[in-house]
């Protein structure tokens, strides 16, 4: 497995691979990530990884200096699951002084994460653009749990024109059901427990749904019904959406997007589910 901590380096390595399969990531690199790999590996001849804390989708009050990082770690993994390039940028590389140009998906960052987050998708629609320049991959590799992520992105390399295949695959759970996140480690003991009430609302409003319930504001209240009795954890949203639009729903359609998203303490946790198609 070869590491590039520069632009010009990574084009080098890159250079001397065919077909590439990309998978984006922040590090402290867990089984959802490797999931990725392990797929672009079974689908293209080459995989590359990133491992870069981006800045531009942090807010000013968010966890940039505390997000957790172990290159070391990372690196191991990664060279584990068959990864064959790896890049591993600083901000300095990323960002250096007098960048003017963002990338800005509109009216689907509007809502959910968009709307508690301002500014995070520009933050990361420019950081993915600038990364499929740098790694030019075949097929890049997200995953559903970072459900609108993949909706901008997907909207991003339709309104630019970029040659490449978004994949998206499944979320990855702890077998409690607690979708696996780098942020899970901020969790104290209790608020571990606790986060169970994630997957368990979204359960429980599938279920619903499942018996016939169409009314999407029944779904919802399925999903604060659930939430409301952990006292840990503070609700910031509870979805029930179009899929591609991102708009809420008044009745629910097969393929709709069940999301929420959490506080417990000082972490926020996010989690969906798609209904059936
Ligand atoms: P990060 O949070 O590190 O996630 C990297 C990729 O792993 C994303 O596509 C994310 O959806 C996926 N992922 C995270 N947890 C997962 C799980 N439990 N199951 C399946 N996939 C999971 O998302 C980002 O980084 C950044 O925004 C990035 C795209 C790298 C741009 O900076």
């Amino acid at each position: 497995m070869e590491i590039a901590a520069t632009i010009a380096e990574f084009r080098q390595a890159r250079g001397r691979l065919g077909r590439l399969g990309f998978v984006p990531t922040m590090g402290f690199l867990h089984e959802g990530h490797l999931s990725l790999v392990r797929r672009a590996r079974e689908e293209c001849g080459a995989v590359a990884a990133s491992i870069f804390v981006n800045p531009t989708q942090f807010g000013p009050s968010e966890d940039f200096s505390r997000y957790p990082r172990d290159m070391e770690r990372d690196l191991a993994l990664l060279r584990a699951a068959g990864c064959d390039l790896v890049f591993t940028p600083g901000v300095a590389e990323m960002y250096p002084p007098g960048s003017l140009t963002a990338v800005e998906v509109t009216t689907v960052t509007d809502t959910l994460e968009g709307a508690v987050r301002p500014g995070h998708f520009r933050g990361v629609a420019t950081v993915v653009a600038k990364l499929f320049n740098i790694v030019q991959p075949s097929c890049a590799y997200f995953g559903q749990k970072d459900a609108q992520q993949c909706v901008v992105i997907r909207r991003m390399v339709r309104d630019l024109d970029m040659p490449l295949e978004v994949i998206v695959c499944p979320t990855v759970r702890e077998v409690d059901g607690l979708a696996m996140s780098s942020r899970n480690v901020y969790l104290q003991p209790d608020e571990r427990q606790a986060a169970t009430a994630l997957s368990r609302a979204l359960d429980a409003a599938a279920a619903l749904y499942k018996a016939g319930e169409r009314d999407a504001g029944r779904l919802r209240q399925a999903m604060r019904d659930v939430l409301a009795a952990e006292p840990l954890a503070g609700i910031e949203y509870v979805s029930v959406a179009d899929p591609e639009l991102l708009s809420e729903l008044e009745t629910v359609s097969a393929g709709a997007l069940l999301s929420l998203a959490v506080r417990l303490g000082r972490t926020r946790l996010i989690d969906n589910i798609p209904l059936p198609g």
